[in-house]
Formats: structure tokens, sequence, C-alpha cells
């Protein structure tokens, strides 16, 4: 499973990225406004850092306006991946968008039967929103398995992209229950690193051998 970053900070994409395990990005509106920079600056660092896809939101829900700025993004990098809401206008855009060979996003997608009607028409990711999902008392990771289920049952080839991670469990479960790719927040990433035990046994390791008085290999 591919793991992307939930984020349009380059800073923490730059810190993750450099550890090598970064294989994309996902923005949305929200995340944009948060970095405190202009958004044009953010996506241009993005570009330049990540050779992987980026997913940049369109803002209109009309079909031609979907249309005209998702010409516009696909136009400012080969990695860029166009993200559509689950609309009708959305769906009917992406359905042209594929046929034009732009890379596309369906995103707030909550149901199986949403992430259906995305593959139908093409679309590269689906992104079932699992915390959000989760939030309201029901099951994120069952959302994916049913996903799953019938794009392999259809043959579609849209990959499954599980979003709005609430914690690092998440990430795990998406890859157990097959989830090509799970975007990821940068704290959870840094939380996917750490285990009390693996600190408690680093320290013990590195302790007793300098007790030891043994000479070091290299
Ligand atoms: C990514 O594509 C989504 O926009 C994002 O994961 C949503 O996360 P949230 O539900 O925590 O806002």
């Amino acid at each position: 499973m591919k793991i992307f970053i939930d984020t349009a900070d380059p800073e923490e994409i730059r810190k993750y990225h450099d550890l090598g395990i970064i294989d994309g990005v996902t923005t949305n509106p929200t995340l944009a406004t948060k970095v405190g920079r202009p958004y044009k600056e953010i996506v241009q660092e993005i570009l330049a850092m990540v050779d992987g896809p980026v997913s940049l939101e369109v803002l209109g829900t009309a079909y031609d306006d979907i249309m005209r700025e998702a010409h516009g993004l696909a136009a400012l990098h080969k990695n860029v991946v166009v993200k559509v809401p689950m609309i009708p206008d959305g769906i009917k855009a992406v359905s042209h968008l594929s046929k034009e060979g732009i890379k596309t996003n369906v995103t707030l997608v909550f149901s199986p039967t949403q992430a259906l009607l995305a593959a139908k028409v093409g679309a590269t990711y689906v992104s079932p929103f699992v915390g959000r999902v989760d939030d309201i008392s029901a099951d994120g990771m069952e959302l994916i398995a049913e996903i799953r289920e019938i794009f392999d049952n259809g043959g579609y080839e849209t990959n499954i992209l599980s979003a709005s991670d609430r914690t690092p469990r998440h990430v795990a479960l998406a890859a157990m229950y097959g989830a090509d790719v799970a975007t990821v927040k940068p704290e959870n990433i840094g939380k996917m690193f750490r285990h009390p035990l693996t600190d408690i046994g680093l320290e013990q390791f590195i302790k007793d051998f300098m007790e030891s008085g043994q000479e070091a290999l290299v």
C-alpha cells in the first residue's frame, strides 16, 4: 500500500519526504488555508519536492467550472491529480477528464455506491473518508472492505485511497482491508514510528554495550 501525506504544508511534507516514505500528497481547501502562506506558492513548492501524485481540489461545483479548474490544475504539473467532489456534476466531469487522460481523485466518498459511480467513470482514485464515518459511530473500515469487494468483482482499476485518518491504526487497517493508498496526517505518520518498547529496547542495547567495555566494530 502506498502512503500519501495529507497536508498542504511543505515543511511537514519535507520532514517525512526526506525519510523516503512518502509516495504522494493529498490536499483539500481546508488544509490549504492552514499553512498561512499563499496557496500558489506552497503548491509550487510541493510539486517541485515530491515526485508522485499530488491531489489538488477544485472549488467549483458546476460542471463547466469544474472542467475549467481541472484543466488549469492539470496544466500545472504532470503529477497533479484533480480532486473532484462526489456530486453529479463532479462525476460528469470525471467521465470527461478520464477520456482526456487527466488523473482524478473523487473526494468526500462515504458509501460503496458513491465509490462505484466514481469507478464507472474511470476515476484514478476514490477517497472514502474513514475517520468521518467513524466520527458518526459507523464503520469506516467496513466501507473500505465493501469498496474493495465491489472493485475486485467488477474489475475496476480505480485506486482506493483511504482518507480522513484519525489514528495510526487506521493506516494498518487500511492496508489489511486492501486499500491501495492511505493518506495520513503528519502527526499520525509520526506516531507510526513510535513504540515505547522500541525506545526502551534501544536504550538498553546501547547501555549494555557501552558498560561492557567492548570495542565497537566500526
Ligand atoms: C483527504 O483527501 C481528505 O481531504 C482528508 O483526509 C480529510 O480529513 P479530515 O476528515 O480529518 O478532515
